[in-house]
């Protein structure tokens, strides 16, 4: 049985991929802080899945207790979501997220090299492509520049990866690196059982849970950001992607080991965009309850129009999205009845 580390297993999409992963057959160790989620999410976990993952409580900062982790568990590979992820947060307070994103992920390649461990899945960002110039967008895409200090934390690691990998494959004493970097879209969503799924702090950013807080009455109104884009309803169009379908996508990475002097960069979306009113929509069908929602001005920084081709993940890694949108509206809805009567 392969064991695995992941890192922020106990946060929104590293739970759900310690899920999928259980389900698969592979002995997980979740490494997180607690920054931005809940001791309980592991037990959660283990009412799901009747698999208890280890749980170490650490902060992957401190080069001496990242290295100790990696000596007591030893891991086959390392699926790494641990980093801070609000995109206004850091631009309040870049060097934190610089601090915090880059340096965990050094200790986490130095911690890979000190026990020989090769494999590492990245959680990056479709924000790493910027305004795309057409759509849909591919992998073979520039990177754009990054318009928030997050943004650049996920560019600056896959070039860290990537110089990481490059070196691995020429220089022989070094320990062969094999690396794939997941670029999601919108994740959303949650697992079926309702047990576990997005925890946000304080008011959310994100567009689903700021519907859900709405429509149960802890926000009082959902403000859409702008209905004057240069889209058939007006509102901006995302390609969400339910975080089930995501976890998927991390397991059959890890099947994926070819040795390479690159990267191997994979976009993970649903190749279909829907725009903010046809969320709210499928919100208001799936749960039976009318949203409040008003147009509010645009919000500085969004992009009009983004989806995927996922095209590459379907031939490589033989994934691909199922679950619709409705599926997304119904089980974030599910995850929010479930918190309120906790
Ligand atoms: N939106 C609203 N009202 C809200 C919240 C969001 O109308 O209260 C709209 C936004 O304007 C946008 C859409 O809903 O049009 C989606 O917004 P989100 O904040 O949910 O998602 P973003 O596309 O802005 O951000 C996501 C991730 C980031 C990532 C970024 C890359 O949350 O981590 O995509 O583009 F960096």
């Amino acid at each position: 049985m392969e064991k695995i580390l992941v890192t922020g297993g106990a946060g929104f999409i590293g739970s759900h991929t310690v899920v999928a992963l259980q389900e698969s057959g592979y002995e997980v160790v979740i490494a997180d802080n607690l920054s931005n989620s809940d001791e309980m999410v592991v037990s959660q976990i283990k009412k799901i899945t009747k698999i208890d993952p280890v749980f170490e409580k650490i902060d992957l900062t401190c080069t001496k207790d990242t290295v100790r982790l990696f000596e007591v568990h030893k891991p086959d590979a390392v699926i790494h979501f641990a980093s801070y992820k609000a995109v206004g947060e850091s631009v309040q307070k870049p060097l934190s997220y610089y601090f915090n994103n880059i340096t965990s992920l050094l200790n986490v390649l130095d911690g890979m090299r000190h026990v020989g461990c090769e494999r590492i899945i990245f959680s990056s960002s479709c924000t790493v492509y910027g305004i795309p110039d057409e759509l849909p967008v591919t992998e073979k895409f520039p990177r754009k520049k990054a318009c928030s200090p997050y943004g650049n934390t996920k560019k600056i690691s896959e070039d860290i990866l990537a110089d990481a990998v490059y070196a691995a494959f020429h220089n022989d004493r070094e320990l062969p690196l094999k690396a794939v970097s997941l670029r999601y879209f919108n994740p959303t969503g949650a697992h079926p059982s309702a047990l576990i799924g997005e925890l946000p702090l304080g008011v959310p950013n994100n567009l689903m849970p700021y519907i859900t807080q709405t429509a149960a009455g802890i926000r009082p109104v959902l403000n859409v950001f702008g209905n004057d884009y240069n889209t058939p309803d007006g509102t901006c169009i995302r390609d969400y992607i339910h975080v089930c379908d995501l976890a998927e996508a991390h397991v059959l990475a890890l099947k994926y080991n070819k040795v390479s002097s690159f990267v191997e960069m994979f976009n993970i979306g649903t190749g279909r965009g829907y725009s903010v009113l046809e969320v709210i929509k499928s919100f208001e069908k799936m749960s039976g309850v009318h949203l409040n929602y008003e147009f509010a001005p645009r919000r500085r920084g969004d992009v009009e129009k983004i989806w995927s081709s996922p095209a590459k993940a379907e031939e490589l890694l033989n994934w691909k999205a199922y679950r619709s949108l409705d599926d997304m509206t119904e089980t974030a809805w599910k995850w929010q009845l479930a918190v309120l009567s906790a």
